[in-house]
């Protein structure tokens, strides 16, 4: 189905309920610190499950360019043969991925030699000062645009020294980038976080043998040798959210989406729709998600919560639009440096189907309860963005919707398409 992953415009024409039982893609964050870490390490670590999508694709071929072989065997296990051999011997092309270029950066503040960074016009326009302040006080030297804030980034990296770094905004992806360049820096490296994120690189890092401690909302990592491992990627709780709103849009509606990703600041989103009424429920040890139709009503959503849903808002924002009462969203300033401003992105996409919104500084308040009519929507280059819009226009807009900018969606969920005309019976056909 390449003709629907590449379109420009996808037009979706409503479907029936939503029924079955969906794969979802390997976990992304997972995917991307597997091919790092692999990468650091000595020996073969393989990775069974990695995410198809181009974030992860860029992340591999990156990797690449510091000598380390990556290849595939028949049965789709990728096999990364490290440790980083020498500087990146071309420029490192992250294309949309604001987790590969930023968790890169770290990587790249410890090795010895240039590192020249960049990635598509989207994110050359997200802050990357918030990896070149903590890489510069390990002691790499960072230049970027715009005195440092934007991509392309230009790094000389080796000598490195540890220091405790309390980043001024909860992100899994700063906090990462610290740890990674910890591997490299004498003495210890810690990382305390105001509002914890998600887990990925300190577990995946133990599992690599790298001397990690996680004490509450402190982590620590010493320098030292990782060795290549065995990885397993579960499937992505983020992209479960699109079929857990596809459930929760019409009447009658079930889906179980199997295998998902259970540990720590992935799956709030399904507490905050059980919150809103939601007929839900993830199993801790299988990590299947099930999701039938029920009427759902407003809620706040704090800031508190934001780090453990910051990829899901569009999805609940949606949700929020069908359910009764009002939603209020707010803490959630961070998405504003996403794949696009998502708060306004989202407030777009809710306007074009006929859903009453008020953008704030920090996030939205949706005026649930209303019938979603066909609209155009423009995807801004996002694909959370153009993945809800889509499931929106399959199960709940009645009509025939178009989407702009759809071809982001390979970024992360090649084939998404396809497998929503499956599940929804809507029409999807390339649009003008
Ligand atoms: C990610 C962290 C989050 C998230 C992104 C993936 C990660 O970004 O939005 O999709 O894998 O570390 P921030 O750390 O910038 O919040």
């Amino acid at each position: 189905m390449v003709h629907l992953d590449g379109a420009e415009v996808l037009r979706i024409s409503r479907g029936e309920q939503a029924r079955g039982v969906v794969t979802v893609p390997g976990d992304k964050s997972v995917s991307h610190r597997a091919l790092l870490l692999g990468a650091m390490a000595d020996g073969i670590t393989t990775i069974r499950g990695l995410s198809r999508g181009q974030d992860v694709q860029h992340t591999r071929r990156a990797v690449e360019r510091f000598g380390v072989t990556v290849t595939e065997t028949g049965d789709g296990t990728v096999r990364v043969e490290g440790p980083l051999r020498h500087e990146p011997d071309d420029v490192l092309d992250h294309g949309n991925a604001g987790t590969g270029i930023r968790l890169m950066a770290g990587v790249c503040a410890g090795v010895k030699g240039l590192s020249v960074l960049t990635g598509d016009q989207y994110l050359r326009r997200r802050p990357m000062d918030r990896v070149a302040l903590p890489m510069r006080e390990m002691g790499a030297h960072v230049e970027g645009r715009d005195g440092g804030r934007l991509a392309p980034l230009v790094i000389r990296g080796g000598r490195l020294r540890g220091i405790t770094y309390e980043p001024p905004q909860a992100s899994a992806q700063v906090k990462s980038a610290v740890l990674l360049a910890g591997l490299s820096a004498s003495g210890v490296t810690t990382v305390v976080e105001e509002h914890p994120t998600r887990r990925h690189t300190e577990e995946m890092m133990a599992q690599f043998g790298a001397r990690v401690t996680i004490d509450g909302p402190r982590v620590s990592v010493e320098s030292g040798p990782l060795s290549g491992t065995d990885v397993v990627v579960p499937g992505d709780p983020s992209q479960a959210a699109f079929w857990a709103l596809a459930a929760l849009l019409t009447e009658a509606s079930e889906v179980t989406v199997p295998g998902l990703y259970t540990g720590y600041g992935r799956s709030d989103f399904v507490a905050v729709l059980a919150r809103m009424g939601a007929d839900i429920e993830l199993d801790p040890v299988s990590g299947d998600l099930t999701v039938r139709h029920a009427p759902l009503w407003g809620v706040d959503i704090t800031a508190a919560d934001i780090p453990g849903i910051v990829d899901e808002v569009p999805a609940l924002a949606m949700a929020a639009a069908v359910a009764g009462g009002t939603t209020v969203i707010s803490g959630a300033a961070e998405l504003r440096a996403k794949e696009s401003d998502r708060i306004a992105s989202t407030a777009g996409m809710l306007r074009a189907f006929g859903v009453p919104v008020t953008e704030t500084e920090d996030g939205l308040v949706i005026e649930g309860g209303a019938q979603l009519r066909a609209g155009r929507v423009d995807s801004c280059g996002d694909h959370r963005i153009a993945m809800t819009a889509a499931v929106a226009a399959a199960c709940a807009a009645e009509g025939s919707s178009e989407i702009g900018d759809w071809d982001a969606v390979a970024t992360s969920y090649p084939g998404f398409a396809a497998q929503l005309a499956r599940v929804t019976g809507a029409v999807v056909e390339p649009g003008q």
